[in-house]
């Protein structure tokens, strides 16, 4: 039995643990040597790395991906993509999701990990489409949960979804780290027996401590793919480390066509950034340690973090336990949404609200409305009807396709920002990130006018 890895090195783990301000100078020296490895793929795109590149590194984020293309010609890179919401939290037009998707691969991609927070086949059928007819590799993916509505039969749906949208893997996304291992069992079980010829990628994260436990049991039930991060940037709130799966696995009898002494010189590299991180304040502990609140509020690690952030803001913080008590209320009257981003912070800050104002609903958030009227998708279970009346009256829900209601963006974008724009890659980072790529453009520009002075001095 064969078993492959995707490293998420320059992406999850960047993410989780320090906030994706790796700037690319930082792992430029490695990648070479990254690139004899034998993953399966690297994960080093999309997700936040994005907005980071744009808003704190001073990166084109395009320009990173063709560099780190040029470095790793022979492994597949591979990004992360909300389906119709691409890097945001809203709904894009179609026109922009096909060229983004499209650009994604002309500067490198060769994979696509496609979800939508609600697992709604219709948020992602126009971004898997566009990445098969580009020849990339549509990885569709389930977002991970449990509630009452999530049943193995609806995830099974969904994975034969994705193979007759033409996905030519399936992944599943346990962002919040929650899925034991008699989950991941039955899960992968299920979705071998539905899908048998679609390998199948594991996504989970060390947050509670649950990840190696369960990427064991998902493997020994048949998962071809899992996700992990060279170890010194491994465990916590990142994935289980590359190394200590690939020797625990290759002494079960696991075929891993990974090069041992590479691994260690990519721990080697990495290592004493990781001591800079320590030392600057960027990575803390806490996000190293294991911590089970998850497991008994379901709330994901990242979202707890933000919501103590903002109770601590508003002098609040002793409602937390309130606030605790009231998310899994809040997610019940909305149909049970995954808590992954964007829902994760709306049903996060409707809880606060709710406890703040010692009045649930009081105040709904413009979010929260737009989830209820059908813009976000179809709620996976039924939303409370004495909420749906507040928010929509006698109006009927949305229930078609919400980008079908949205006018083409691109052209919009490219007069509103004329020859600011050099190349179609800086309209799409402008219709994702206006303020951000606006003044990015300003900064870029300003350097390449020092730049051409200085030449023009030294001639
Ligand atoms: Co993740």
């Amino acid at each position: 039995m064969k078993v492959q890895f995707t490293e998420t090195m320059l992406r999850d783990a960047n993410q989780s643990l320090v906030a994706t301000r790796i700037s690319y100078d930082k792992f430029d020296p490695i990648l070479e040597t990254m690139d004899k490895a034998g993953y399966y793929s690297m994960e080093c795109w999309g997700g936040a790395t994005f907005d980071a590149c744009l808003r704190y590194l001073d990166e084109d984020p395009w320009e990173r991906l063709r560099k780190i293309k040029a470095k790793c010609p022979n492994t597949k890179l591979q990004m992360l993509l909300r389906g119709q919401n691409l890097l945001g939290y809203k709904h894009y037009p179609d026109d922009v999701v096909r060229l983004f998707v499209k650009k994604s691969i002309e500067n490198g991609i060769d994979v696509i990990r496609i979800f939508d927070a609600l697992n709604d086949p219709r948020n992602l059928r126009v971004s898997i489409d566009e990445t098969l007819k580009n020849g990339a590799i549509a990885s569709g993916s389930i977002a991970y949960t449990t509630s009452p509505v999530h049943t193995l039969e609806k995830y099974v749906e969904l994975a034969k979804e994705f193979k007759a949208m033409g996905c030519q893997t399936i992944g599943i996304k346990d962002m919040a780290g929650v899925m034991t291992p008699a989950e991941a069992h039955d899960l992968v079980y299920a979705l071998k027996d539905a899908v048998p010829d679609l390998p199948l990628v594991l996504h989970t994260h060390c947050t509670t401590g649950m990840a190696y436990l369960t990427i064991l049991d998902a493997v020994e039930s048949g998962c071809d793919i899992i996700d992990t991060a060279t170890s010194c940037f491994s465990g916590g709130t990142s994935q289980p480390a590359t190394e200590t799966l690939y020797e625990a696995l290759t002494g079960l009898g696991y075929e891993c066509d990974l090069n041992r002494d590479v691994l260690k010189q990519v721990n080697d590299f990495f290592k004493p950034l990781r001591d800079e991180y320590f030392k600057s304040g960027l990575l803390k502990a806490q996000a190293l340690a294991t911590d089970t609140d998850a497991l008994s509020y379901k709330v994901p690690g990242g979202m707890l973090t933000n919501m103590i952030a903002n109770l601590e803001d508003m002098h609040a913080i002793d409602h937390m336990d309130e606030a605790l008590v009231e998310i899994p209320r809040v997610r019940k009257d909305l149909g049970y949404p995954p808590l992954v981003t964007p829902l994760s912070q709306m049903v996060g800050n409707q809880a606060v609200t709710n406890v703040l104002l010692g009045q649930r609903y009081k105040n709904i958030s413009k979010e929260i409305k737009a989830y209820i009227r059908g813009e976000y998708g179809k709620a996976p279970g039924e939303i409370n009807p004495d909420l749906q009346k507040k928010v929509l009256g006698d109006e009927k829900p949305f229930t078609g396709r919400f980008a079908d209601t949205l006018e083409p963006a691109l052209d919009k974008a490219r007069a509103e920002l004329g020859d600011r724009a050099t190349c179609d890659e800086d309209v799409l980072s402008y219709i994702c990130f206006p303020q951000t790529a606006e003044k990015f453009f300003e900064k870029r520009e300003a350097k390449m006018k020092r730049t051409y002075k200085y030449e023009i001095e030294a001639v």
